[in-house]
This record gives C-alpha cells, sequence and structure tokens, in this order.
C-alpha cells in the first residue's frame, strides 16, 4: 500500500473545466470558466484542472486567467509528453501560488499500436523526460499513463516507476474508457502497491469515466485500496457517458465514513449551488433521479416511506437535503418582498453575488414579480444563475409580441435595445412562434443560426412556472448552446438565441480588437 494511505484525507481533483468542458456541446466562455472556478474554490476542492493549455489560445487564455484569479486550490494543467505541451502549461499556471502540471501518455497496447505508433521502451523514454522536464519547470507534477485499465500490469508498473524516478509527485491510473470493474480496479491498484518501487512516496490518484455506470464505483474501489486522490467533474459531465461524478464520490466517502475512515475537504452545503450553476451554463441538465442534486433525491412519494419518515427522517433518509446544500422552503416571494428578503433568500440557496450582481438580480426580480404572483426557490435560482447572461449584451431584450392562430403561420415583433440604448424594431413571420422570434431577431443582429434542438423545463411550480429554455444553434458549421429563462416559453427561447448572437458577437469585436485576437474563436 502506498505510504498516503496512513493519511486520511482523500484529495478531490476536479476537472470540470478540462475532461468536463470536453463534452459534446458543453464548451464554456472564459467568463463562464471563471465563475466555476470560483464556485469550485468555495466548495472547497484541492485541484482545479482548468484546461489543456495547448489545445488552442483560448484554452491558453482561461487557464491562464483561472491561474491568475488564483482563488485558493492548486490551479494545474494537462499537457502530452512533448516541450511545448509542457511549455505551455507552464506559462499558464505558473502565477498560481499553488500550480501543477500534468503529463499524460498512452500506454496500453490498442493505443500504442494503433494511435501512437510506438513501441514500450520509446513510451517509457517520453514519459520519463517528460516529467522531469514539468520537474524543472515545477515543484508539483502528476504523471497519467492514458488507458491504463487496458494496459499490461507488468507494463503499467514500469512507466509508473519510470515517472516516479523522474519525479512525479502524483501518479494518476485513469479508466480512460470506463471499462474496468471495481474487484478488477482494487486488483490493479494493489500491484501497483507491491510492484512499483517509490510508490510510498507519491499520491495515487484515479481517473474513471462513465462508460458502464461504473465510475464512481470504480474510484471508491480504487480509494479503498490506496487512491488518495479522485478525479471527478461536476455532474459526473464529460466525454461520452461522462466521469466520475464529485458530488457522489464526496457524499458516498461521507455518509460511508465508518467503512472508509477518510475524509475530504470538500464544504458538502455547496454540492447543490455548484451542480446548478454547472447544469445552467453547460446546458446540461441533471436527471432528477440522480444522486445528491437530482430534483427527486430527496423526494419520498410512497406512503408507507412517507409514515416512516414522519416517526424518523432516518428511516428511509441516509443523508440530509442540507447536507448537500438543499435549503429549499415553502417561504414564497413576491412583488412586496423587499431587497433584503430577496437578498437573504438567494443567500441561503447558496449564491454567492456581489453587490452589482446582487442589484442585478433583484431588478430581474421585480420585473418578474409583475409577471408572476408568487416566486418561488426555483424562480430566484435562475435569476441568481443568469444574472450574466442579463447583463452581457451588446444586444438586450425590450420586448417579445406574437401572434399566433391556427393555419396562419406565426409573426413576432421583437424589440432589442442597442448598447447606446436605442430602441430597434422588427416583424417577422415563420412556421411557428418561435421560428419567427428568431427570425425577427436575425434582421436586427445580421446573425445567423439554425435552431437545432429547443429543451424546455420547468424551473419552479404552478400554472405560471418559469420555463427554463436550452436551445442548440448552429451557425458556420459550429454547435452552440443558449439558455433563457421566463414564464413565456417564446420569450426564454428567444433570450437564448440572443445569448448566442450576443455570444458571436463579441466574439467577433474581440477578434477584432489587437492583441486579443489570438482568442479562441470557438470557446467564447
Ligand atoms: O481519461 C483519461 O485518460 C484522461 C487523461 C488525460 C487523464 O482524461
Ligand atoms: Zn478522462
Amino acid at each position: 500500500m502506498s505510504g498516503e494511505t496512513a493519511n486520511n484525507r482523500v484529495r478531490i481533483f476536479d476537472t470540470t473545466l478540462r475532461d468536463g468542458e470536453q463534452a459534446p456541446g458543453c464548451s464554456m466562455s472564459l467568463r463562464e470558466k471563471l465563475r466555476i472556478a470560483k464556485a469550485l474554490a468555495e466548495l472547497k476542492v484541492d485541484v482545479i484542472e482548468a484546461g489543456f493549455p495547448a489545445a488552442s489560445p483560448g484554452d491558453f487564455e482561461s487557464v491562464q486567467a483561472i491561474a491568475e484569479a488564483d482563488f485558493g486550490p492548486i490551479i494545474c494543467g494537462l499537457a502530452r509528453c512533448n516541450p511545448e505541451d509542457i511549455e505551455k502549461v507552464h506559462a499558464a499556471v505558473r502565477s498560481a501560488a499553488r500550480h501543477r502540471i500534468h503529463v499524460f501518455v498512452a500506454t496500453s497496447a490498442i493505443h500504442r499500436e494503433y494511435k501512437l505508433r510506438m513501441a514500450k521502451e520509446e513510451i517509457i523514454k517520453a514519459a520519463s523526460s517528460a516529467v522531469r522536464m514539468a520537474r524543472d519547470l515545477a515543484e508539483d507534477v502528476e504523471f497519467s499513463p492514458e488507458d491504463a485499465s487496458r494496459t499490461e500490469l507488468a507494463f503499467l508498473a514500469e512507466v509508473v516507476s519510470a515517472a516516479i524516478e523522474a519525479g512525479a509527485t502524483t501518479i494518476n491510473i485513469p479508466d480512460t474508457v470506463g471499462y474496468t470493474v471495481p474487484a478488477e480496479f482494487d486488483l490493479l491498484f494493489r500491484y501497483l502497491n507491491d510492484h512499483v518501487p517509490g510508490i510510498d512516496g507519491v499520491t495515487l490518484s484515479v481517473h474513471c469515466h462513465d462508460d458502464l455506470g461504473m465510475a464512481v464505483a470504480n474510484s471508491l474501489a480504487a480509494v479503498h485500496a490506496g487512491a488518495r486522490q479522485v478525479e471527478c467533474t461536476i455532474n459526473g459531465i464529460g466525454e461520452r457517458a461522462g466521469n466520475c461524478s464529485l458530488e457522489e464520490v464526496v457524499m458516498a466517502i461521507r455518509t460511508r465514513g465508518e467503512f472508509f475512515k477518510l475524509e475530504t475537504g470538500v464544504d458538502s452545503t455547496r454540492l447543490y449551488p455548484t451542480s446548478r450553476l454547472v447544469s445552467s451554463i453547460t446546458g446540461m441538465h441533471v436527471p432528477r433521479n440522480k444522486a445528491i442534486v437530482g430534483e427527486n433525491a430527496f423526494a419520498h412519494e410512497a406512503g408507507i416511506h412517507q409514515h416512516g419518515m414522519l416517526q424518523h427522517s432516518s428511516t428511509y433518509e441516509i443523508m440530509l437535503p442540507a447536507d448537500v446544500g438543499i435549503k429549499r422552503s415553502n417561504l414564497v416571494l413576491g412583488k412586496h418582498s423587499g431587497r433584503h428578503a430577496f437578498r437573504e433568500r438567494v443567500r441561503e440557496l447558496g449564491f454567492v453575488l456581489d453587490e452589482f450582481e446582487t442589484n442585478r438580480a433583484f431588478q430581474e426580480f421585480k420585473k418578474l414579480a409583475d409577471k408572476k404572483k408568487d416566486i418561488f426557490d426555483g424562480d430566484i435560482e435562475a435569476l441568481a444563475m443568469n444574472i450574466d447572461n442579463a447583463s452581457a449584451g451588446p444586444w438586450i431584450m425590450a420586448s417579445l409580441a406574437v401572434q399566433t392562430q391556427s393555419d396562419q403561420p406565426a409573426s413576432a415583433t421583437v424589440v432589442l435595445l442597442d448598447e447606446s440604448g436605442s430602441k430597434h424594431t422588427s416583424t417577422a413571420s415563420g412556421d411557428g412562434p418561435v421560428a419567427a422570434a428568431f427570425q425577427a431577431i436575425e434582421q436586427l443582429t445580421g446573425i445567423e443560426l439554425l435552431l437545432k434542438n429547443f429543451e424546455l423545463h420547468s424551473s419552479s411550480m404552478g400554472e405560471d412556472a418559469q420555463g427554463e429554455v436550452t436551445v442548440t444553434v448552429e451557425h458556420d458549421g459550429a454547435s452552440y448552446r443558449g439558455r433563457g429563462t421566463s414564464v413565456d416559453i417564446v420569450e426564454a427561447g428567444s433570450q437564448a438565441c440572443l445569448e448566442v448572437t450576443n455570444r458571436l458577437l463579441r466574439r467577433g469585436q474581440r477578434a477584432n480588437s489587437g492583441p486579443d485576437a489570438r482568442i479562441d474563436q470557438a470557446r467564447i
């Protein structure tokens, strides 16, 4: 067993901004990434993997911005085993007080033969020299043998030994394709503990994908076998079926403390707000029955369960909603509620807004209260999460009127405000009210968007519940997601369309403005 097993602290390494962002349609703007990085720091994760700087100028820029903001956790960047990648990571993360270079190379026979066309000795050499170079630049270096779970055990031990000898301080074992099962992964970790010299002196880490739905179970098996760092993402977002879910692994270690005898440094009461933030930014909705943060995770319908719960909550509840930051109440706000009550509720729901953001959210609250009698927690969450969008411009929606009549094309009149506050009006028709509103927005902004998907979720209760719309649109062959929330579905969809339009326009402005023009077009 690694010497780290004596230590009962499991480090949480969040890769939402790197592996999570790789999920289709999950790319985020710099501003959104900074918001998530701040939330991850409030959640008290140990490491934030902020991106893959060599992947694009936009990735470099966002890793650098997160390192400069230096919210507290170790800031890490990913590199392949080559000098250019490693230098880029170093340049991007170096301004964070605590930073890490993470280098990886694939080790399985399939990857060696078909992807890298490299012999075993070449892989070992590449790993050693990359780790050595990274160690010359940084104290904290992580090495990952990609596709470790499908690598011959003896060769895996050889590569890992070479990386440790070259100076790696963390050894991460990825189940890249989500192939392993808990009992097998337990054996793999025990094998490494028995066969790798010097393993006691490094932190052993685990990184699982969820292709067979076992990412959390496999990560916990690794922890039980000695791993003291878990790589995971909020809501388990990530390529294909996703990564190990941070909230599930953290709550498993906490709730089954008497079994694991381990702890993380995570503030579990920040789990729910962070989950909502990531879901709102990426447009990836959390399924209702998702463990820990799903809407039904703490709902008890069955009569027999409700009876038990009334006697004592522990009959059917192994965690309390408050443990994960769900502080729902039946308290309803309305148009007579004051700023103080609003601010308190936002705070109780786990959102940390500054004075400017609170003012903006309160203005939006007042507008909503004119349209909707009762304002529930779901409405307030939607307001708090959408403040970035509401204030981001250059176009702001002033009003929208739609006309529909069966057997007739729908028509929509949109009034937008430009940056100087001047009003611009356009009317268009379309196959339905959404198509008509999109067309009218396009006429004013000049940005053509092709609607590919329109998803609607209710963000609160009652007949006048707000609709949270996520649209997926195409522009110049690239795909973008936008979000909008309103009591009117067409208006929510139009806001979502305008959000993408504004993002594209801001991208154009920055691309044309001198030194900042190197920003990655696809990720603004
Ligand atoms: O899944 C994987 O193998 C990875 C590595 C780069 C750590 O994401
Ligand atoms: Zn991965």
